[in-house]
């Protein structure tokens, strides 16, 4: 039995909880860009991406980043031992590298990245995937478990933005998107 009404409220909440549908149905209409989270696997290892919409700035002084992944994913169990990995935003042309960088029970990238144009990072070693509208080198400065996922905010060493006029990639309604002219 609740013994606080916090308590009380709580339960109510959890009996009467949004569902899973619900919740993705809602979220899928939060327009999102998509980006490559990529990281090496120590020491000198394999490489590993990772498709991701949940990535957010969060500071400006210092610069920090925000990506959460889901807990046991390859990406989840990478950054728990290599705390320097880097985010390619994708661009409205690279439906194809997000579509096979979140394929299900992958085993290895290494096909993956084998046909990619990518350059390694000089200060975290990650792949940085040509043709992105933009890159960034980060170092993880905390991971913090959230539900089914962790979130990695991390620190970051270098972005820059390579020359062109491409458009993003985004993700809306379970979809990949261009932006409308
Ligand atoms: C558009 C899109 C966005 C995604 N965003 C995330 C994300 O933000 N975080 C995450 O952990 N997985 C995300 N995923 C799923 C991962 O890309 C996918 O689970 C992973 O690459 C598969 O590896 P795994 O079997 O180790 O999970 C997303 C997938 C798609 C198609």
């Amino acid at each position: 039995m609740p013994n606080t009404r916090a308590e009380t409220r709580a339960e109510t909440l959890h009996a009467e909880g949004v569902s899973e549908d619900e919740f993705r149905a809602a979220m899928s209409r939060l327009a999102a860009g998509v980006v490559l989270v990529t990281a090496q696997e120590p020491p000198f290892g394999e490489d590993v991406g990772m498709t991701a919409t949940a990535f957010m700035s969060v500071s400006l002084d210092p610069p920090l980043v925000l990506v959460s992944v889901r807990e046991g994913s390859r990406m989840d169990d990478l950054l728990d031992e290599q705390p320097l990995w880097a985010v390619s935003v994708l661009a409205e042309h690279q439906r194809q590298v997000a579509g096979r960088f979140s394929m299900k029970n992958r085993i290895s990238d290494r096909l993956l990245f084998a046909d990619l144009p990518y350059v390694r990072g000089e200060l975290s070693g990650a792949p940085l995937i040509g043709g992105a509208l933009a890159t960034l080198e980060c170092r993880t400065e905390s991971r913090t478990a959230a539900g089914d996922h962790t979130l990695v905010v991390g620190r970051v060493l270098s972005a820059s933005v390579p020359p062109g006029e491409a458009g993003p990639l985004a993700y809306f309604r379970g979809r990949y998107r261009q932006l409308g002219a």
